[in-house]
């Protein structure tokens, strides 16, 4: 089987409710400049914390993604880097994040690590410098659920990519279970502090941004992030 054929995921057999188009995604509203300034903060302890726990994810996407020799990989929101050593040698990527903190940290991995592939800019996610159909990939690692505007990311995401590119999204959403869900609404406000949202809502974030994935898969342990792949058509 092909590694992005298309297919059935669990997820789209979900009930997505008759409001999903209009249901705020999460509990929690974020401005650009509280991010920003949460990851000047966390970003000396970041690769501490979000760092071996969420790897086996970032291993995962990218290998899922069967990058091809001269791919054009946009990262979006690239962070301290993380991932930059993981790509294949012989694609491009072009890492963006709003952070010069986290930015700061990614230019010393990649210089420590000898990683000549990977340029970094300085830019916001829902107003991208490209122009349309640039990249055979767009790649959001653990970023979507830190936005403040999800959908309108997305939408640059999607116009940023080629016709019959990849838009992959790996992110922790909200859970199916009644418990689980409460608990994350329960403790979004905080965890914003570190930088993310713990609920955000995935059949009403696929719905308003229009997405149609053509696989959405479990990653890490626990097995509640999602990699969302999608094909531009
Ligand atoms: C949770 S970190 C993910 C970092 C990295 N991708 C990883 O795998 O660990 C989220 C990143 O998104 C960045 N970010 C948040 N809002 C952004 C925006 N509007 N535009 C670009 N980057 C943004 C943050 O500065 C932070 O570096």
């Amino acid at each position: 089987m092909a590694l992005f054929e298309p297919r059935r995921s669990r997820e789209s057999e979900e009930i997505v409710g008759s409001d999903a188009a209009t249901r705020a995604l999460s509990v929690t509203v974020v401005e650009k400049d509280f991010v920003a300034r949460v990851y000047e903060n966390i970003a000396w302890f970041y690769d501490l914390t979000f760092g071996p726990a969420l790897h086996p994810g970032r291993v995962d996407a990218i290998q899922r993604m069967a990058i091809k020799p001269g791919d054009r990989v946009l990262e979006v929101g690239v962070g301290t880097g993380i991932n930059a050593p993981l790509y294949p040698t012989d694609c491009s990527v072009t890492g963006i994040d709003l952070s010069s903190s986290m930015l700061e940290k990614a230019r010393e991995r990649v210089a420590r690590k000898g990683v000549e592939n990977v340029r970094l800019l300085q830019m916001d996610a829902a107003n991208l410098k490209f122009a349309d159909d640039t990249f055979d990939i767009v790649y959001a690692p653990y970023v979507i659920s830190v936005v403040p505007d999800p959908v309108a990311v997305t939408r640059e995401m999607w116009r940023v990519c080629r016709p019959g590119g990849r838009i992959v999204i790996l992110n922790h959403f909200r859970s199916k279970s009644r418990v689980g869900a409460r608990l994350e609404r329960m403790i979004a406000p905080f965890t914003l502090y570190l930088g993310f949202k713990s609920d955000l809502d995935l059949p009403a974030f696929l719905v308003q941004a229009d997405l149609k994935p053509v696989s959405i898969e479990k990653v890490n342990i626990p097995r509640i992030w999602s990699l969302v792949t999608c094909v531009k058509d």
